[in-house]
Order: C-alpha cells, then sequence, then structure tokens
C-alpha cells in the first residue's frame, strides 16, 4: 500500500488535521486536493497549536514535500500569511511547498461578490466564487498570475466584470483595482519559485516509488456534488476530489480513510437531522470546543448519524474509519445514535437529495449506555471502559466498515490503533 487519502466522513472538522500529521511519518508528499483557506486543520503537538488552512498538516514534518493540488483556489495574501506564521514557529515552508501552477488565484472581489450573494453562512472566504470564475472559465491560475506580460490584462478583465456586477446590485466598494494589481504582481514574485506541474511532480515520486498521503478539507456532505446541496461547500471534498484535484489517476490510490468524530457537528446553514437542539447539544459544544477554528463560529452539534456514515462510506470507498472526540462524550449517561431515517411510518432508505426532503427525515435514534470514566488520553483499545469499547462496535457494524483508530484527544499520543486490522496493516 503506499497512496492514501484522508477526508472528512460529515461536516468537516472531524480532526483530519490530527489524524494527517500523525500518519504522515510514513508518507514523502502529503497533497491536498481541493478547498482553500475556508478550510481549518488544528495540529496540537505539545504545547504548540498549529491551524493549517491552506497548506496540508504534513508541512509539519521537517523535510516532507507539500503540495496545493491544482484543484485548489488559493488567496496569496492568505497563503504567505500563513507561510510567515509557520516560519517564524520554525517550519521550513519556503523549501517543502509547492504549489500547482493550474490551481486559481483568488482575489479581494471574490469576498466581495459571497458578501452580496451568499445564503448558506459560508465562511466568507470567497472561495464559491473564485470556483464561479473556474467553472465560467474566466478565472486566473497561477501559471497566469505568473505570466508577467499578460496578467494585468487578465486582471484587469476579471476586475471590471466584478465591478460592474457590483454597481448592479449596489454594493460597490470603492476598492482601488489598480493598486490590487500590484499587489499581486508582487505576490507572484514571492510564489514563483514554489509554483510548478504538480500533477507531474507528484506522478513522478509515485513512479519512483514514493508514498503520498491526500488530504482532504471540508468533508463528504459538504461535497459540491454529494452533499446537502445547496448547504455546501464549491469542491469535490469526496475521495473522487483527489484525482482531478491533484492530476494522479484513480489507478494510483490504493486505500482511502474516513474520519469521523463519535458524534456529528456542522457549521452553517442546512440540513442536520440529528442535530441536538437541546442542553445536550450544548454539552457537547462545550466539552469538545466546538467552535470554529477559522471563524470561531459555534458549531452545530449532534449525535452519530448511521445512515449518513454509510453513505459517505459508500461514496468514498471507505476502507477504515478512524473515530475522534470519542473523549468528549465520557460523561453522558446514554448517548444517542441514529440508526435510520424516517419518515410518519415509512422508513427513508435513500439519503433525500433536497433540502425539503431532508426536512421530513425524522430520525430514529437507539441509546446506548454511557461509561462515565475519563477516555482522555486512552491509547490501548483494551484500556477503554467496556461501555466504550461496545460505543465503538455498534458503531462500526451499524456503518459496516472497520474502525481501526479511535482518537481520545488532540495530541499525537492520544490515539489507539487496533493492531491487526486494516488500518494497521497501512501504517505498519
Ligand atoms: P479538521 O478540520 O478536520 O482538521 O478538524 P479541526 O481542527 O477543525 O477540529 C478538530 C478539533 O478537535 C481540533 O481542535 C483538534 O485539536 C481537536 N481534536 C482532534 N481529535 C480530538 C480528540 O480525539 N479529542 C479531543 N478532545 N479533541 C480532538
Ligand atoms: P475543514 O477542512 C466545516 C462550510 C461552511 C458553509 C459551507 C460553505 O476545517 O473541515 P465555503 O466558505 O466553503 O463556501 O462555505 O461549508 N465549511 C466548513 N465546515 N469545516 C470546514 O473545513 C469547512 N469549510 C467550509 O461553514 O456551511
Ligand atoms: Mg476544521
Amino acid at each position: 500500500m503506499s497512496n492514501v487519502i484522508i477526508l472528512g466522513a460529515q461536516w468537516g472538522d472531524e480532526g483530519k488535521g490530527k489524524i494527517v500529521d500523525l500518519f504522515c511519518g510514513h508518507f514523502d508528499i502529503v497533497a491536498r486536493y481541493q478547498g482553500g483557506h475556508n478550510a481549518g486543520h488544528t495540529v496540537q503537538i505539545g504545547d504548540k497549536k498549529f491551524v493549517l488552512k491552506l497548506i496540508p498538516s504534513g508541512i509539519l514534518h521537517p523535510g516532507k514535500r507539500a503540495v496545493i493540488g491544482n484543484g485548489l483556489v488559493v488567496d496569496p495574501a492568505a497563503l504567505l500569511s500563513e507561510m510567515e506564521s509557520l516560519t517564524a514557529m520554525g517550519v521550513n515552508v519556503a523549501e517543502q511547498l509547492s504549489i500547482s501552477n493550474r490551481a486559481h488565484v483568488l482575489f479581494p472581489f471574490h469576498r466581495t461578490m459571497e458578501r452580496m450573494l451568499d445564503a448558506i453562512g459560508t465562511t466568507s472566504r470567497g472561495i464559491g466564487p473564485c470556483y464561479e470564475d473556474k467553472a465560467g472559465r474566466r478565472g486566473i491560475r497561477m501559471a497566469g498570475l505568473l505570466d508577467r506580460e499578460h496578467f494585468a490584462a487578465q486582471f484587469d478583465a476579471l476586475a471590471a466584470e466584478k465591478d460592474a456586477v457590483a454597481r448592479a446590485f449596489g454594493v460597490a466598494e470603492d476598492l482601488n483595482l489598480g493598486q490590487i494589481r500590484a499587489e499581486y504582481e508582487a505576490f507572484a514574485e514571492r510564489i514563483r519559485p514554489m509554483v510548478c506541474d504538480t500533477a507531474r511532480l507528484l506522478n513522478e515520486a509515485i513512479r519512483d516509488g514514493k508514498r503520498v498521503m491526500f488530504e482532504g478539507a471540508q468533508a463528504t456532505m459538504l461535497d459540491l456534488d454529494h452533499g446537502t446541496y445547496p448547504f455546501v461547500t464549491s469542491s469535490s471534498a469526496s475521495a473522487g476530489g483527489a484525482c482531478t484535484g491533484t492530476g494522479v489517476p484513480p489507478t494510483s490510490i490504493d486505500a482511502i480513510i474516513g474520519v469521523a468524530k463519535a458524534y456529528t457537528t456542522r457549521v452553517g446553514g442546512g440540513p442536520f437531522p440529528t442535530e441536538a437542539l437541546d442542553v445536550m447539544g450544548d454539552e457537547i459544544r462545550r466539552r469538545g470546543n466546538e467552535f470554529g477554528s477559522v471563524t470561531g463560529r459555534p458549531r452545530r452539534c449532534g449525535w452519530f448519524d448511521i445512515p449518513l456514515a454509510r453513505y459517505s462510506a459508500m461514496l468514498n470507498g471507505i476502507d477504515s474509519l478512524v473515530v475522534t472526540k470519542l473523549d468528549v462524550l465520557d460523561e453522558l449517561e446514554k448517548i444517542p445514535v441514529c440508526v435510520t431515517y424516517r419518515s410518519g411510518r415509512h422508513e427513508i432508505t435513500e439519503m433525500p437529495a433536497t433540502t425539503r426532503g431532508f426536512e421530513a427525515v425524522e430520525p430514529v435514534f437507539e441509546c446506548l449506555p454511557g461509561w462515565r470514566t475519563p477516555t482522555l488520553g486512552v491509547s490501548r483499545y483494551e484500556d477503554l471502559p467496556v461501555e466504550a469499547r461496545e460505543y465503538v462496535a455498534y458503531l462500526e457494524s451499524r456503518a459496516g466498515v472497520e474502525i481501526a483508530c479511535i482518537s481520545t484527544g488532540p495530541e499525537r499520543n492520544q490515539t489507539i490503533v487496533r493492531p491487526g486490522t486494516r488500518f494497521a496493516k497501512l501504517f505498519s
């Protein structure tokens, strides 16, 4: 086994950053394949906390190559600021990072467009409008930003169009477009040494026997095609996106690891059948510190959703599921798990394709006994209280996918890997 995708199986913030960081020692390259600085991946190493937004979490491992693939949208100001803070913390970003010449460039007017049209509670980073320009075939890619002869004309055309739209909607800000263009020309020179054809870099590395980890951002249920549309992000966050977003063919992918919390959260609007709108939801938010790592927004909290986990496992072909934040449930007397959806007397066996369909869904819960014993930091499966093991075994059998890795705290050593499993073999 060599090339592995690690992705979110729910609505994001599952703890992907921790898991990518933990296992990236087994890989030579870590590549992001979609999204932008809407992601917030936390890696806790001792008393140091890193929140990675655009740069792959693997960058924290000295000597590892980190790749920003063609599927991303890159705000150069955000990138350079993230680079600066990582460099100040001792990370050799300039040496380790490669950026695709086909990744799209995000401009300040993308945020203006988002402010005008956001109806779903986005991260306000301008991600959707930048992907709109990509799909509309008028976006500017890294290679275009670096093209000293043609960038100005491309920029002026795109900026004039945005300005006209903003004026038509009566939200035009007095953006100094000349100044923005000059800033981007300066960004280009700082970024230039890291930009290359990363599809070629990755495929040649794979041909030479190197191992690549693909780090998903956002999550399956936020995937533009497969998520709870329109309450989704604008990129392909599920496993297929790893190929289109890097130029590595499906035949080169060996395994897919999903990451899910022991419960569920989501940020922003949209359907969430197992949401706990009572005091229990507040309790999970408090214990799990469920506040957005990028925007600080409180995350909506609820229970583990088996139909959703099964759907996610199917869409991605998940080989093994990592369950995180088990310790957050430590004090609960009873833990509800959604086993199926129902509408009136009818069981809903298909994931609804519309928001209205989701609104009609009633989750059917089974209550499992809690363990009321601290599990924070437990690193051996047999050291978990019996009810915690039964909880994990229940999720595993109902979701129909192996759960071999369990996270019991934010730190690297607060992790259980069950020996003899598919997962353990992957990382041995
Ligand atoms: P990501 O976007 O999927 O990388 O996840 P985030 O970093 O946005 O959110 C996960 C949060 O949970 C971070 O603050 C992590 O440090 C923290 N975390 C990860 N795993 C665990 C765990 O097993 N237990 C606890 N208590 N916190 C965890
Ligand atoms: P990580 O990688 C959780 C959500 C936003 C909003 C929707 C669209 O840290 O798991 P966007 O700005 O992407 O157009 O917003 O997607 N969202 C996330 N939720 N974790 C994330 O990233 C997210 N990135 C976007 O809240 O509902
Ligand atoms: Mg996050």
